[in-house]
């Protein structure tokens, strides 16, 4: 289960604050609920873990099953919300030296434009037996198409066209884009990223269901997770319901100046769930010149790095922790017969309980230096708890986002960039673009 705790706020927000804010928090809640906010178009996420279709995720399996019998190399080809939220989720679950331990190995391609990444894939993938899954809502997303060109026209030279096609999986929009053209045309197996779902709010589509399937993830208990905390919480306005409470934590602190968010967490594996949750709050509110600007530690690493930033330096934070209560892992101190280290004051304790008194101490001492924490607690490390995070995380972005008094469903930021590299690259169409830039 996923709890969100205020404990450590006390010196930094009010009950008059939380009373004050209550009835902002009620309306954007209930406008995420009943839809008639800004982006209401794409709220499919809201009810997908409950309304999912039922054929297509027995489809997923059967495909997940054939490619784990005949891949030692699983690739995964998609930039944004098109792979974040499958990479999160295999790491938290699997570690991130998961490809030193699982079969087959999971590799993530086409999230950047480089070259020698992908030269490295290449070499990797003389390694062993090669199949991949190609994901772009739009199906023209630069990096991806990039990636996916190169990557098929090696699995063409390897296996033959014939036994390519059948290596090839492609995720994405029902109807349109080059990609849903050259599925049909070569016959890949193909699944669909429902029109209604922007990409960082897919991971429960097919975008992140069909390569945690082939991962060997339990995409039953992340969907079982989402659905039980949106049962719990779906018809609750008010801020007893702990997403709304989060969203109005993240206002009122936004409000008196904290206009950065760090997410930290204990656990190294949590890093690219700090990506993910990165990109579903930045593109999510950074807009109209407003926005808290999302951030990630992970510690006690970066308590020795970015440690004393956030204890001494400029007041602006604001932390919001994650802390798994129970990781699956019981290794503890032993006592030495020679106190060799010093450590003997340790023995019989677990590293977990370690961990959480580090937590603990990290806490009290950021509360000292004038950061607002709270915590989001977390009973286990499992697919199941995971499915509640990410749930609470999206539905509590929505809210947080109309408190705002953003869109929290479009981004409209990340054309700009596309649009000047097209016009660099000489892409037809974007002549009159080139000419502005170059002067
Ligand atoms: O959240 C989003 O909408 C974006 O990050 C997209 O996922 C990303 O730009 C990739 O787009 P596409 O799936 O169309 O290739």
């Amino acid at each position: 289960m996923v709890r969100y705790n205020t404990g450590y706020l006390s010196s930094f927000l009010s009950e008059e604050d939380f009373r004050l804010v209550a009835e902002e928090a009620r309306a954007a809640s209930e406008k995420l609920r009943s839809g008639t906010g800004a982006g209401n178009d794409f709220l499919g996420w809201r009810d997908l873990p409950l309304n999912y279709d039922k054929e297509e995720y027995a489809r997923i399996k059967e495909t997940a099953k054939r490619l784990r019998e005949s891949s030692d190399i699983f690739i995964v080809i998609g930039i944004g919300g098109s792979y974040l939220g499958a990479r999160a989720v295999l790491e938290l679950l699997q570690g991130e030296a998961h490809n030193e331990i699982c079969k087959p190995r999971v590799y993530f391609a086409g999230n950047s434009i480089s070259s020698s990444d992908l030269s490295d894939l290449l070499e990797i993938c003389e390694t062993g037996e090669v199949s991949l899954n190609v994901i772009s809502k739009s199906g023209t997303t630069t990096e991806p198409a990039v990636a996916f060109r190169v990557l098929r026209d090696y699995l063409i030279r390897r296996y033959g066209a014939e036994e390519a096609a059948k290596r090839i999986v492609a995720t994405t929009d029902r109807s349109r884009g080059t990609l849903k053209k050259l599925a049909d045309e070569q016959g890949y197996e193909a699944f669909v990223v429902p029109d209604d779902v922007g990409g960082r709010y897919s991971v429960l589509t097919p975008v992140g269901l069909l390569p945690l399937a082939v991962a060997g993830i339990d995409t039953d208990a992340l969907l079982k997770g989402a659905a039980d905390l949106r049962e719990r919480i779906d018809l609750d306005d008010s801020l007893d319901n702990p997403v709304n409470l989060y969203a109005a934590v993240r206002n009122l602190l936004y409000r008196d100046g904290k206009t950065v968010e760090v997410l930290s967490c204990f656990e190294p594996r949590f890093r690219m769930m700090g990506e993910w949750y990165k990109q579903l709050f930045g593109e999510s509110e950074g807009k109209d010149k407003k926005g808290i600007y999302p951030s990630s530690c992970m510690f006690t690493t970066d308590l020795h790095s970015m440690g004393q930033y956030v204890q001494d330096g400029s007041r602006f934070l604001f932390e919001t922790m994650v802390s798994f209560l129970d990781t699956n892992s019981k290794l503890s101190v032993k006592a030495a017969e020679v106190d060799f280290d010093g450590l003997n004051y340790l023995a019989g304790k677990t590293l977990e309980q370690i961990n959480q008194v580090a937590s603990d101490a990290t806490l009290r001492a950021h509360v000292e230096g004038g950061v607002p924490c709270s915590i989001i607690e977390v009973d286990q490390m499992d697919a199941y708890n995971l499915g509640e995070l990410i749930y609470f995380f999206e539905r509590a972005c929505g809210v947080s986002g109309y408190m705002l008094d953003v869109n929290p469903f479009n981004q409209p930021g990340v054309e700009t960039y596309k649009r000047n590299m097209f016009a660099l690259l000489d892409k037809p169409g974007y002549e009159e673009d080139k000419k502005k830039l170059l002067g």
